[in-house]
């Protein structure tokens, strides 16, 4: 005789079965797969996150060749999807696995927590889904099917109802079919059980659904409020000479670690975009910039940050010994360069319109 809750698990795992989507690292279930396609998909749409998985795995086809790569090619493969740590963590990581465990993956979620980037998640998803075993997965899907099955008024995010969420995972979790469980909760919330649209009426656990009968599956899982906005103006500037521009590359414990730049930074109280960018260059290269010409304004999200990049060409009369305060290298780089080294967003998009204006420029003089 099925228990309830067996019966609910059975039919996620069959609504699972039937409805799942054709993911690449669902082919092969390699810890390597789960564990890149985890880390990329935090943060990230399901559908960016498998165009980025298939080229990382084009380039980077195992454990062993992320190793063997440079810091700066993966940061490149990584560049648009933000949060960098992640992605200098994956390469540290496999540098790890590949001196200390041979190459090989442990399988414990204790042991898998031990590498760098790892956290008590993605710990469990490659324990679960790479190795099956018994242990349950809590994400933001399974918050909320959870919230709803069990209609929990608390808020999601608070310590207690996280722990209520994973005990109530961790009874409905059928030994030995983690992989499948695990999975089928996650796409049933990204799919069916989705945060303003769920589909209801052909929810295959209607019945057990208490905020449907409760009428309150809208207002379920609780959220706290979203945290503040902040607006904050950056100034950037595009030095060329001789055709070419000055990069440098950020310091490796800064935000956006490691990754390229123009100089320029925070535009202060009571200055305008273009003194920033003059006053920048000194500090961060002991250039002195002139004559700002404006570029345009690229706006990008950064955490809570609500950033406006401000840029213009600059040009220097003279090119002193350039004195790096903010960056660890610099590079007079030809525009081929400059494409493929990784930016932060909004230099990134700086650089995508940079590459537009010189298509119609040679367009327009041939
Ligand atoms: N989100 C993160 N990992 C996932 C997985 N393995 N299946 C469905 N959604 C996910």
């Amino acid at each position: 005789m099925p228990t309830m809750d067996n019966t609910l698990s059975h039919l996620l795992m069959d609504w699972f079965t039937r409805h799942q989507r054709d993911l690449p690292w669902r082919r092969t279930y390699s810890p390597y797969h789960v564990w890149i396609s985890e880390i990329m998909l935090q943060q990230t749409q399901m559908e960016r996150g498998v165009e980025y998985f298939n080229r990382w795995m084009r380039k980077l086809p195992d454990v062993e060749a992320l190793a063997e790569a440079r810091e700066d090619d993966v940061l490149k493969l990584w560049e648009g999807l933000g949060y960098y740590s992640r992605a200098r963590n994956l390469h540290r990581a496999a540098c790890i696995l590949c001196s200390v465990h041979g190459g090989c993956f442990p399988s414990t979620p204790e042991e898998l927590q031990k590498l760098p980037g790892i956290g008590p998640y993605t710990a469990r998803a490659i324990a679960s889904i790479a190795f099956e075993r018994d242990v349950c997965v809590v994400d933001a899907n399974v918050e909320r099917v959870c919230s709803r099955l069990y209609n929990i008024d608390t808020p999601v995010k608070n310590r207690d109802t996280r722990k209520r969420i994973e005990e109530i995972c961790e009874a409905l979790l059928p030994p030995g079919q983690a992989r499948i469980f695990n999975q089928a909760v996650m796409e049933f919330g990204s799919l069916l059980c989705s945060p303003r649209t769920p589909g209801c009426p052909v929810c295959p656990v209607r019945e057990f659904c208490a905020a449907l009968r409760e009428g309150v599956v809208d207002q379920r899982p609780v959220l706290r409020p979203p945290a503040k906005p902040i607006f904050l103006d950056m100034a950037t500037g595009v030095l060329r000479r001789e055709g070419r521009f000055f990069v440098q590359k950020r310091l490796s414990d800064d935000v956006w670690g490691n990754l390229w730049e123009f100089p320029g930074g925070v535009v202060e109280q009571g200055e305008s975009p273009e003194q920033a960018v003059i006053r920048e260059y000194l500090e961060e290269t002991g250039l002195t910039v002139s004559r700002p010409a404006p570029i345009g304004r690229f706006k990008h999200s950064y955490t809570r940050y609500r950033i406006t990049l401000h840029a213009f060409f600059v040009e220097a009369e003279t090119v002193a010994p350039v004195a790096l305060t903010a960056a660890q290298e610099y590079r007079w780089s030809t525009w081929e360069e400059v494409c493929s080294l990784a930016f932060p967003a909004g230099h990134r998009k700086l650089v995508e319109h940079l590459s537009l204006l010189r298509k119609f420029e040679m367009e327009t003089n041939s």
